[in-house]
C-alpha cells in the first residue's frame, strides 16, 4: 500500500512524465497510430518501470503482448487445452509471463530498490514473517496486470470522447493554459485541474473499464425483498449502476458537468460513482491511475490534436471492454 499512496506518488511523476513524452515524440514522427495499442505499452512501461524497478526498454512491448493473450484467454468461452485455442495460448503466455516475473522477483530480493515490489520483498508483518517467494511473484503479477489495461481502455476512451465533443475539448485545454510555462508537473499541480477531473470521471461513469466485481456474502441479509444466504457469491454491476436514471440525468449522454460542483449527481447516493470499486476492497491503484492519467491528458491537451481516421469500427468489444478497431487516429503538434 505505501508503494500506491501519499509520499510514494510524488515520487512517480517526473517517470510518467518522461515515458510519456517518449511515446508523444514517437507517436509525432508516426503521424496516424492506434490509441489502445498504444496506450497499452506506455502504461506497461510506466506499471513495470514504477511497480516492478524494471529498467526502461526491457521487453516492454513482448510482454504487454503476452497480457493480451492471457487477458483473452481468461475469459475464454470454452476453456480447453488444446492447442491453437484462446485458452491454451493464454496459458503459454501465463508461464512466460511467471518466468519472467519470476527473474524479477528474485533480483528485488537480492537488491531491493524503492518499487512497490521492493516494498512487498521486504515487508514483514507483527512476527516478522515475510512473504513467501510464490506470494511475492503473484503480487507481482497483480500489480502488472491490475495496473494497466484498466488505465489503457479508460484513455482510449478518454480520447474517443474528446475528440467527439469539442466543446469539452476546448474547455479541458483552456484550463491547461495555467500550466502552458510548466516544463514539468507537480502532484499540487495536478490537483488544480477541476475541468479534467470532471471529464475522467465522466469517462469512468460511461466507460467503465471494469464492468463488475464479486463479492461474497459473509452474513445473511434481505434485499428489496430477496433473501441472500451467507456464503453466496454475489455480483455487483458497475456498468449498470453508472447508467440508473434515478442517479444520473440522461445516462447515456457524455456530460462532465454532471459532476461540477452545482450538480454533483454522484453524491445523492453512496456508491454511485464505482468504476475503482468500492468499499475496504477498492482499488488500491486508484490515485496512481489517476495520476498517469492526469499527466498523460495534459500533455496531449496542452500541445496535440487527434482526428479520428475513417473506415473504423468504433463499437465496444472485449474485456476490458474498448472501441473494436483500438481507435485509429491521425496525430500532430498544435
Ligand atoms: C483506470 C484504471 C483502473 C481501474 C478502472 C481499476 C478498477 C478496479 C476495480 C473496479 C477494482 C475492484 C474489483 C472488485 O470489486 O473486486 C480494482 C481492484 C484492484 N486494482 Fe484497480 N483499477 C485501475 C488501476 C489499477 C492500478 C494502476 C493498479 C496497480 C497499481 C491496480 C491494482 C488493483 C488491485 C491490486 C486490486 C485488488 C484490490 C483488493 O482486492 O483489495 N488497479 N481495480
Amino acid at each position: 500500500m505505501p508503494a500506491l499512496h501519499g509520499p510514494a506518488l510524488a515520487n512517480y511523476v517526473a517517470t510518467m512524465e518522461d515515458i510519456t513524452r517518449s511515446y508523444l515524440q514517437k507517436w509525432e514522427k508516426q503521424q496516424e497510430l492506434t490509441w489502445f495499442a498504444e496506450f497499452k505499452q506506455l502504461t506497461f512501461d510506466i506499471a513495470s518501470q514504477l511497480l516492478l524497478g524494471t529498467p526502461p526498454g526491457t521487453e516492454g512491448m513482448h510482454l504487454s503482448n503476452l497480457f493480451t493473450t492471457l487477458s483473452n484467454g481468461l475469459f475464454a468461452i470454452n476453456p480447453l487445452p488444446l492447442p491453437f485455442t484462446k485458452f491454451s495460448k493464454a496459458l503459454a503466455a501465463r508461464n512466460q509471463i511467471l518466468e519472467h516475473v519470476t527473474k524479477v522477483v528474485r533480483e528485488r530480493q537480492q537488491n531491493p530498490t524503492k518499487d512497490a515490489l521492493s516494498l512487498l520483498v521486504q515487508a514483514q508483518d507483527e512476527d516478522g514473517n515475510t512473504l513467501s517467494e510464490q506470494e511475492l511473484i503473484a503480487q507481482a503479477v497483480l500489480l502488472l496486470f491490475a495496473g494497466h489495461d484498466t488505465t489503457t481502455t479508460m484513455l482510449t476512451w478518454l480520447c474517443l470522447e474528446l475528440a467527439r465533443h469539442p466543446e469539452v475539448l476546448q474547455r479541458a485545454r483552456e484550463e491547461q493554459l495555467k500550466f502552458a510555462d510548466v516544463n514539468s508537473l507537480t502532484l499540487e499541480q495536478l490537483g488544480q485541474m477541476p475541468y479534467l477531473d470532471q471529464v475522467l470521471w465522466e469517462v469512468e461513469r460511461l466507460r467503465p473499464s471494469v464492468g463488475a466485481g464479486f463479492r461474497g456474502v459473509v452474513k445473511e441479509f434481505e434485499f428489496k425483498g430477496f433473501y441472500v444466504p451467507a456464503g453466496w457469491q454475489l455480483y455487483y454491476s458497475i456498468a449498470l449502476t453508472h447508467r440508473l436514471p434515478e442517479i444520473y440525468s440522461q445516462p447515456e449522454r457524455f456530460d462532465p458537468d454532471r459532476f461540477s460542483p452545482q450538480r454533483q449527481e454522484h453524491k445523492q447516493y453512496p456508491f454511485s460513482l464505482v468504476g475503482f470499486g468500492g468499499g475496504p476492497r477498492v482499488c488500491i491503484g486508484i490515485a496512481f491511475a489517476k495520476m498517469e492519467m492526469k499527466i498523460i491528458a495534459a500533455h496531449l491537451l496542452r500541445s496535440y490534436d487527434w482526428e479520428i481516421l475513417p473506415n473504423q469500427s468504433l463499437d465496444t468489444m472485449g474485456i476490458p471492454n474498448r472501441p473494436k478497431d483500438g481507435l485509429r487516429v491521425r496525430f500532430k503538434r498544435r
